[in-house]
This record gives structure tokens, C-alpha cells and sequence, in this order.
């Protein structure tokens, strides 16, 4: 079974002072740094975009893990390479031409990764499988932080996890202490947190609780 990693989203982080909040994460023993890129499309909710994502690039040895969740994702995945991105994931939901553009990324020298929405059956993934390296299942419907984990998104990490049993599975919304090892259970093995990282007083601290919890 993969190692598990924990990937604090900033979408919740303080970004008037977020050097020093991917500093805690760093510090926390975070594997991976979430981006959840957002453009009042796709998702009602508007986030940054990749001169952010850039400056977070520089500003920590953290690989990016770059979750785009935008409509028309073929018009930004060159920039999201560009910028030195590890994972960049697309929403299966969001392009005509789902295979085109995982070939695209991995051409571009970047991870392709897919995620597919709370009510978007895993069947739609099954044919592009091996031409990705991580699938994000999202347990909220996208767009915003703090929102609570959707009970049944565990059976379809735990389908996903029988179908290819060495996929890298990442869950995404409502991850908290008290359920993360029922994701763990089901399957995934890369755990995005936002808000019950951020929204605490020490993201430091409690970024090394989500990391023990999982080890
Ligand atoms: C939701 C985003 C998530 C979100 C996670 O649209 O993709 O990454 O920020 O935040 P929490 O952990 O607060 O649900
Ligand atoms: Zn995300």
C-alpha cells in the first residue's frame, strides 16, 4: 500500500501572512502543498491563479499539488507546468477531451492527475486510469472550504482503491481528525485538509496530529 501523505489546501490559510503559514506545514511534516485554483465557473467561488501559485512554488521545497477547478482547463495547464507544478489535476467534469488533456501534462512534463465531483460515477474514469498518476476524489461538491465530508464518496474510494489497488487515491473536503482514517480505511491514501489545519490556532501542531493519525 502507498505511504500516506497529507496535503494542507491554503484556500483557508491566511494569505496576508502565508509564508509563514506554509512555513507551519513545512514544519508539520506536510507532503504536499494543495492549490485549489478556482474561476467563478466551473465552481462558484473564485480563488488565485498561477502567478500565485508561482510565488507558493518559491517560497517552500514543497512538491505543488495543483487542483484546477476551472472550466476550459486546456487553456492553463502549459502555465501550471511552467511554473514547476508536481500533480496538476484536472476535474473530469470539466473538458470534452479528458485523455487529450492528461496526455497534454504528462507531455509537459508535470503529474496528470483526474478528480471527479461527489456525483460523478467512478465508471467515467475507468478507460483513462492508466494515464494517470493520482485520482482525486472530492467528498464536498468543490468551491469552498469547511464543508462536511459526504458520507457515500467512501464507497467510491473503496471501488476505486479494488479496481486498481496501487493507485495514488487523494480525498479532498471535510477532512478532520475524527474521520480521516475512515478515508484511510477506504482506501485513500493522500489526505487534502483545509480548514481543520488553517482554521486553528497552531497549523503546525496540528498539521504533525493529521500526520501521526495516518502513519
Ligand atoms: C474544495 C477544495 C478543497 C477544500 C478543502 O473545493 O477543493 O481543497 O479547500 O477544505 P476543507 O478541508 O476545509 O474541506
Ligand atoms: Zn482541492
Amino acid at each position: 500500500m502507498n505511504n500516506s501523505i497529507i496535503a494542507p489546501s491554503v484556500l483557508n490559510a491566511n494569505f496576508l501572512n502565508l509564508k509563514d503559514e506554509i512555513t507551519a506545514i513545512e514544519k508539520g511534516g506536510a507532503g504536499l502543498v494543495h492549490l485549489d485554483i478556482m474561476d467563478g465557473h466551473f465552481v462558484p467561488n473564485i480563488s488565485f491563479g498561477p502567478g500565485i501559485s508561482a510565488l507558493i512554488g518559491k517560497a517552500t521545497t514543497l512538491p505543488l499539488d495543483c487542483h484546477l477547478m476551472i472550466s476550459n482547463p486546456e487553456l492553463f495547464v502549459e502555465e501550471f507546468a511552467r511554473i514547476g507544478s508536481h500533480y496538476i489535476t484536472v476535474q473530469a467534469e470539466s473538458t470534452w477531451h479528458l485523455d487529450r488533456i492528461l496526455n497534454r501534462i504528462r507531455e509537459l512534463g508535470a503529474k496528470p492527475a483526474v478528480s471527479i465531483n461527489p456525483a460523478t460515477p467512478i465508471e467515467n474514469i475507468q478507460w483513462i486510469l492508466d494515464l494517470v498518476d493520482m485520482v482525486l476524489v472530492m467528498s464536498v461538491n468543490p468551491g469552498f472550504g469547511g464543508q462536511s465530508l459526504i458520507p457515500y464518496c467512501l464507497d467510491k474510494i473503496r471501488k476505486l482503491r479494488e479496481m486498481k489497488p496501487n493507485l495514488d487515491i487523494e480525498i479532498d473536503g471535510g477532512i478532520k481528525l475524527d474521520n480521516i482514517l475512515d478515508a484511510k480505511k477506504a482506501g485513500a491514501n493522500i489526505f487534502v485538509v483545509g480548514s481543520a489545519i488553517f482554521k486553528t490556532d497552531s497549523p503546525e501542531t496540528t498539521c504533525k496530529k493529521f500526520v501521526e493519525k495516518v502513519r
